[in-house]
């Protein structure tokens, strides 16, 4: 079932009168308009080109919902400022939404220094030139165009006569050609390209062997407790012991901060199911993983990962060179435009923006840019097929939430619904019901403002925190909550009177009592909560009888 069909006979419903995905795909129509909702999340790296309060507002209303800070790109002083301004516009103008914050730990991976200030950011190394890599600590601020300084000793120690080297995403590599005290190498440029500060390097099927913690990440990581950030990104997870190593670092906060692992590397896939167990979600980080792996098998691996997580209903991120050409051009190229596309609907959670948005001459037109192409794939996901395999993989029997989420996506199939409308305190329910990748949206009602942050990593949710005082009977409470949701997805143009919604709640206060499904058509809403139509509490059905 899918939304931009020629059967479709209602724009944003949807389309089950395909039996196969053939049929489904021959049926495609171009002329069609995707529907207006995006449900593929937008994670944007912050950086110099968007750190502004102003330019922060314009990501979120172009559809960001995820902050990602890496750590290794400046000071602390500059990410707190960062926070400090993602915070501002949230308080200003989404406090209902919220959006969350990420820090991306640098793990075991080396990178370069910096420039010296008159060379710039960036040098472009030729072919056949000659460079010194050192892990002299002088040299870390100050490097050049003939030596540059290395950030792990360790790196040092691994590197062999006759390695490649490859910078960043792989254009520039080097060839070791001498090895001078476990300190020195002696490179010579082996492909031209460019060298910037801080840019990443990497052998290709070496990285330091022991799953630690180095005191950058624990650095990164207190940083991330003392500014109650919600996500961990954490890079070259190649074993699952380094995802259990930083939840003993998050200490007594571990159930707080969520940690995403990165897979970048041949051991992170040859090991994906350990750490996929462990981790609160996943980033494909394709760009390293095409020169640790041939580039020809990255979307085997990257297809892979996306079904284990769909499978274990853990969100999953597609990350590098999703949209790079828009670092300096207003358009992407169509490589990259498919590339996305398939990315959705092949099932991807999130979508990860690097230097398009940090550093790129248009952040905002890459966030519009990637929303379009998000809408247009998601219209067409056939997910009636995803969800019957999804069932057929789930063992029985299953708890009452796991039930009631199966139940709630099935109705909302069958009825058509506009929204699936759930109360959730963890976000848990909410989750569940995302795994089985419903049509319609997911709008998740919450207390609990961590919880409204942290299922943004999920596709089709839309949070949104509730923070009225509590009714004296929860049952009031509850149907007040609900009251508010679907003003609020009325406003926002996701129902309308009449529509079929799902809605989803426990039997009692707390989290893990999710039983409950009503199909309710939405009736006229009023601002004015004390005539509110009553949607949970039992009433006279002769005084109700629209709901
Ligand atoms: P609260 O009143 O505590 O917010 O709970 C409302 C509720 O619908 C409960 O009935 C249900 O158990 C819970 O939310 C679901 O939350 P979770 O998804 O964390 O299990």
């Amino acid at each position: 079932m899918a939304e931009n069909c020629n059967k479709d006979k209602k724009s944003g419903n949807v389309c089950n009168q395909h039996q196969t995905r053939l049929e489904h795909i021959c049926d495609l129509n171009i002329d069609k308009s995707p529907s207006d909702i995006k449900k593929t999340g937008i994670i944007c790296t912050i950086g110099p080109a968007c750190d502004s309060i102003e330019m922060i507002d314009k990501l979120i209303q172009k559809g960001m919902r995820i902050c990602r800070l890496n750590m290794v790109h400046s000071s602390e002083e500059y990410y707190v400022k960062v926070i400090e301004n993602i915070r501002n516009v949230v308080a200003k103008s989404y406090e209902q939404n919220q959006v969350a914050i990420a820090i991306d730990i640098t793990g075991p991976g080396a990178r370069i220094g910096k420039f010296k200030s008159d060379i710039g950011n960036c040098i472009t190394l030729k072919t056949g030139n000659k460079m010194l890599f050192t892990c002299d600590k002088k040299y870390e601020v100050s490097c050049d165009r003939k030596r540059v300084y290395v950030d792990q000793p360790e790196f040092f120690n691994i590197a062999e006569v006759g390695d490649l080297i490859f910078i960043e995403d792989g254009p520039l590599s080097l060839k070791v050609l001498e090895k001078h005290d476990s300190t020195t190498l002696i490179c010579q440029v082996d492909n031209g390209g460019d060298m910037a500060n801080f840019h990443q390097c990497h052998i290709p099927k070496k990285l330091p062997g022991k799953p630690v913690l180095t005191q950058r990440d624990k650095d990164a990581i207190a940083f991330a407790l003392d500014n109650e950030v919600d996500m961990i990104l954490a890079s070259w997870v190649w074993c699952s012991s380094i995802i259990q190593s930083i939840r003993l670092e998050l200490g007594t906060k571990a159930d707080a901060v969520h940690v995403i692992a990165k897979i970048q590397n041949h051991e992170g896939v040859l090991n994906f199911d350990e750490i996929l167990k462990v981790s609160d979600g996943i980033l494909v980080g394709r760009g390293d993983l095409g020169i640790d792996i041939p580039g020809e098998k990255v979307f085997l691996a990257q297809k892979m990962m996306i079904g284990k997580a769909n499978s274990a209903g853990k969100p999953v991120i597609c990350a590098a060179q999703m949209l790079d050409s828009m670092v300096n051009n207003p358009r992407p190229t169509r490589a990259e435009a498919s590339d996305v596309a398939n990315a959705v609907l092949d099932g991807i959670d999130c979508i990860m923006l690097s230097r398009e948005t940090a550093i790129g001459t248009n952040p905002v037109k890459v966030v519009e840019t990637l929303s379009a192409i998000c809408r247009e794939a998601e219209s067409v996901a056939f997910t009636d097929s995803v969800f019957r395999e999804l069932q057929l993989q789930t063992p029985k029997p299953v708890g009452k939430t796991h039930t009631t989420a199966i139940a709630a996506v099935e109705a909302a199939s069958k009825s058509k619904a506009s929204a699936i409308l759930v109360v959730t305190t963890s976000g848990r329910s909410a989750a569940m019901i995302a795994k089985y990748r419903p049509s319609c949206i997911i709008i998740a009602i919450t207390r609990v403002p961590e919880t409204a942050r942290y299922l943004h990593l999920f596709r089709g949710v839309y949070p949104m925190l509730y923070s009225e005082p509590c009714c004296a009977e929860w049952i009031d409470d509850i149907d007040k909550r609900i009251h508010t949701a679907l003003l609020m997805a009325q406003s926002k143009g996701f129902v309308a009177v009449n529509d079929s919604v799902v809605l989803v709640t426990g039997w009692s206060a707390g989290s893990g009592h999710t039983n409950t499904l009503r199909l309710i058509t939405v009736p006229i809403l009023t601002n004015n909560m004390e005539s509110r139509p009553s949607l949970v509490k039992l009433v006279d059905v002769k005084s109700n009888p629209d709901i």
